[in-house]
């Protein structure tokens, strides 16, 4: 089964082709971020119009890359993310798929982005089967999104967790702007930390929201994350405390960089604790940030689980992890799929 994936959720372009849910035959991905780095975040009027502009070139490209050439006819399927995330800029990617498969005469397939970034793990040869990494934890930490998710068996998602405001990636990017430190944020962070002689300089809030708080919505507090006041604390901090150099920055970015990491450690730890988990499967762009794969290593060892990262080419957003979830079975087809709209708010398990 070779399967031609679509993504367009946010500000990544991209296509790839997937064979039986994990051989990657090609993947393809173009980056708006300099489209988009003058505005200190992704603009969606920007956003789509880019993704029209690319989209076809870039499918094309996906599809000479895995067959030597332009053979849409050993394409058994077309894959394409639904949701979560930018209303116009997935419309672009779904409708391509919609047309696509369309003139092809193949099955189209809708796919969940949040669910695609903790299948994105099992896109390497090292990683273990899907079946034999169940039940699995899944961490999705991205720009628009941070949530924990309960893997029974492949296929099958349950949300437990997740942030009640920021994501983690948008917690990283909000920081770098207030520092002064460009788009995005996240690597300029981490990378910045890594120079810093301390990573507790400063006390930042631990990111617990508050046992009873209506906007948690029914799941358990300690599974939950809550960034916003971590931003704030960072501000108040800079207008008290104007740093004075360099090193200053540096120990600012550290102790900032290590509250988020702390709060997705202990939250991913608390869940650990019931026993339940084989895997801890982490995906999305922030699983790139060098710190949090330390503590995640520490979590994982201390429960006796086994961690699986998605190789660095896989943690952003891409097409090879909506192409092999679909090789899975996993996602919502025909008869259904052609009248399926897209849905931004789209949740894990949904
Ligand atoms: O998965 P992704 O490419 O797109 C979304 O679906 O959002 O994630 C992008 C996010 C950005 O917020 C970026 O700052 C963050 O991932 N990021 C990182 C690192 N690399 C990217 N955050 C922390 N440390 C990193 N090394
Ligand atoms: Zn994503």
């Amino acid at each position: 089964m070779r399967i031609l994936g679509i993504e367009s959720s946010c500000d990544e372009t991209a296509a790839a082709v997937v064979e039986d849910g994990r051989k990657v035959l090609s993947s393809v991905v173009f980056s708006q971020i300099k489209l988009h780095q003058p505005y200190g975040g992704v603009v969606p009027e920007i956003a789509s119009r880019s993704h029209v502009e690319k989209i076809g070139g870039v499918i094309r490209e996906a599809v000479e890359a895995a067959f030597g050439g332009l053979h849409w006819e050993a394409i058994d399927a077309v894959a394409a993310t639904y949701g979560p995330g930018l209303a116009s800029s997935l419309m672009v990617g779904f409708s391509a798929a919609k047309g696509l498969a369309t003139s092809l005469g193949k099955p189209l397939i809708g796919i969940n982005h949040i669910e695609a970034h903790l299948h994105a793990v099992f896109l390497s040869p090292e990683a273990p089967e899907p079946a034999d990494a169940c039940p699995m934890l899944g961490l999705a930490v991205s720009g628009g999104h941070t949530s924990f998710i309960e893997v029974p068996e492949p296929g099958k998602f349950r949300l437990i967790g997740q942030t009640l405001d920021d994501a983690a990636g948008e917690a990283f990017d909000k920081a770098a702007k207030l520092l002064g430190l460009g788009y995005p944020g996240g690597p300029v962070i981490d990378k910045l930390a890594k120079t810093a002689k301390r990573r507790d300089a400063i006390v930042f809030p631990k990111g617990r929201p508050r046992p009873g708080t209506p906007a948690l919505g029914g799941f358990r507090a300690d599974l939950c994350v809550s960034f916003s006041g971590l931003k704030t604390a960072l501000m108040y901090h800079l207008r008290r405390n104007p740093p004075k150099g360099d090193e200053d920055v540096a120990e600012i970015a550290a102790s900032y960089q290590e509250a988020i990491v702390g709060a997705l450690a202990d939250r991913c730890a608390r869940a650990l604790a019931s026993g339940r988990y084989a895997t801890l499967a982490v995906g999305g762009g922030v699983s790139l940030n060098g710190r949090l794969r330390e503590r995640l290593a520490e979590v994982a060892d201390r429960a006796h689980v086994r961690l699986l990262l998605a190789k660095p080419c896989y943690c952003g957003d891409n097409a090879a992890m909506i192409a092999g979830l679909a090789g899975l079975g996993v996602g919502v087809k025909e008869p259904d799929v052609m009248a399926q709209d897209v849905v931004p708010s789209l949740e894990a398990g949904d």
